[in-house]
């Protein structure tokens, strides 16, 4: 593998163009503005903005992005059609740098299949087009469409046939997707070969599909071969399985700068936006494990592993989330977490337990992570606040059932432990609730009437946690009393033993005997 000297590498953006292709990601020509914005903040070297001969919204689109950003070079894709680079002229007016981008497909299958033309045919197209984009744009780039499948020999004529007639930089597109990372980097290499001018006076991009999920690595492959332009787009969107992913390919050239000799001038920080508006606005979610931008990609669920990050965040990260505009890594609260961990947390939300509220705290945790994918902040805090809070467990409950029908009374069981010793009663009530809690009346004895009752969810998702409020009146205390549980009727009955076991404390201090 020859090697190279720190290169800067050219990072063409084709989001708004070969992105937008991707089934269902159509934007309006404001959305592509927002997002030309953000790619211009991004600090991407050039803009492919779009296809101006498929619609007139496309013209304007390329319009308003060329007025309003002028960092990057603003790129329009044309056919080899003086029609097509006419209607390019047009959208490009107003960019103060602009590039003409043509294309013509090279290889066998295309030119038998598709165009139904010769190779001459193929040349003279070529040229005649490159030669007819010159007299307006003095930056174009030349395409051999699905090159990786194209004859050696056919493409070096093809290429050189290019730059004879002005193409200032010349693209290897792997239109389809079929090449692996040795075989693209050897091909780059042998064009370089061939045409000593590429990647030198002439430059020399490629544009990686991802029907084999190669994309990325035919990219890198092809940098370290020479090529010195990679076209992609954020979160890897684009016809079928997509373009290589801008972030994929930047952040290996940086976290690999050891062995990638090469830079880009992307605004690392601006990863992390551009994909959530890329996202938001083209509605293609980015699937959780994905490389760099994906939900999961700095978050630790396993014990191990949020052990070794609290104590050095690059025993699990290559990569330090907060160099691509993320807060910091995440530990995932969940049946894997350790006390490590969960202390940690707790820390970071500013709250101190003593060690033998941190123990109770920390089992209440386990106990909810088996039955909630996803222990949240605001569960911490619940568990949290009633360790704090806590009060003697005089009543616990054991054991809870409900049964209940369309056009029957539902009916509770509650099992209650009280000094070890266990009592059960059953009760119908007006619904599950008040089944539940006259139940508990005919265990404890103790006469309750509900003042007030609220139930919240303090959590999201499906699983989340609901919590009850309630507030009761009991052998002439008011008093209140919270419970959370994924079980709102479990729920409502902890409030209830919650503030039923407030009275009994409350008695007991004053009595100096158990009630
Ligand atoms: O995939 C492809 O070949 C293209 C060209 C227009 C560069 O998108
Ligand atoms: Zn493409």
């Amino acid at each position: 593998m020859p090697s190279h000297k720190k290169r800067k590498i050219y990072i063409f953006d084709t989001t708004l163009r070969d992105g937008e292709q991707c089934p269902g990601a159509s934007l309006t020509p404001d959305e592509k503005l927002e997002i030309a914005k953000q790619l211009e903040r991004l600090n991407v070297d050039i803009i492919e903005a779009g296809f101006p001969a498929a619609s007139r919204g496309e013209i304007e689109a390329i319009q308003k992005i060329s007025k309003a950003v002028t960092t990057p070079t603003i790129c329009a894709l044309s056919r080899m059609v003086p029609r097509d680079i006419d209607l390019a002229r047009e959208a490009l007016k107003f960019a103060k740098k602009k590039r003409l981008h043509v294309f013509l497909a090279t290889s066998k299958i295309h030119r038998e299949y598709k165009l139904k033309k010769n190779k001459s045919e193929i040349l003279k197209l070529a040229v005649q087009n490159i030669k007819y984009g010159k007299r307006f744009f003095r930056d174009v780039e030349f395409s051999p469409e699905d090159a990786a499948r194209t004859e050696r020999l056919f493409l070096v004529e093809a290429v050189r046939a290019g730059i004879d007639a002005g193409a200032t930089t010349v693209n290897i597109p792997d239109t389809v997707g079929y090449s692996m990372p040795v075989e693209f980097g050897d091909l780059i290499a042998y064009l370089i070969k061939k045409i000593p001018a590429l990647g030198k006076t002439v430059n020399f991009s490629v544009h990686c599909h991802n029907d084999l999920g190669l994309a990325v690595a035919n990219s890198l492959a092809a940098i370290q071969n020479g090529a010195n332009q990679v076209e992609c787009t954020v979160n890897g969107i684009g016809e079928r399985a997509g373009n290589a992913s801008m972030e994929e390919i930047v952040m290996a050239i940086d976290t690999r700068r050891d062995l990638m000799s090469a830079y880009t001038d992307i605004n690392l920080k601006e990863i992390t936006k551009s994909s959530r508006l890329v996202s938001h606005l083209t509605g293609l979610a980015v699937q959780p494990n994905k490389a760099i931008v994906g939900r999961n990609a700095f978050a630790h669920e396993s014990g191990i592993h949020q052990d070794g990050i609290i104590k050095m965040r690059q025993t699990y990260e290559i990569i330090d989330p907060k160099r691509i505009g993320l807060s910091g890594s995440e530990m995932v609260m969940g049946k894997h977490s350790g006390r490590h961990a969960f202390r940690q947390r707790l820390q970071k939300l500013g709250i101190k337990l003593t060690p033998a509220q941190l123990d109770r705290a920390f089992e209440r945790f386990k106990q909810l992570s088996d039955q909630k994918k996803y222990v949240f902040d605001q569960d911490l805090e619940a568990i949290v606040e009633d360790e704090i809070s806590r009060i003697p467990q005089t009543w616990q409950l054991e054991y809870l059932k409900i049964t209940s029908e369309t056009d029957s009374k539902p009916e509770a069981t509650i099992r209650l432990k009280r000094q070890g010793k266990i009592s059960e009663a059953s009760s119908d009530g007006d619904g599950p609730v008040d089944a539940c809690y006259r139940a508990i009346e005919k265990i404890t004895g103790l006469k309750a009437k509900l003042v007030h009752y609220a139930i919240q969810s303090v959590t999201s998702g499906k699983d989340a946690l609901g919590e009850v409020s309630i507030k009761v009146a009991i052998e002439g205390h008011e008093v209140s009393g919270r419970g959370t549980s994924t079980d709102v009727i479990e729920a409502s009955v902890k409030a209830y033993l919650f503030a039923l076991n407030k009275v009994c404390a409350h008695i007991e201090k004053k009595s100096g005997s158990p009630i």
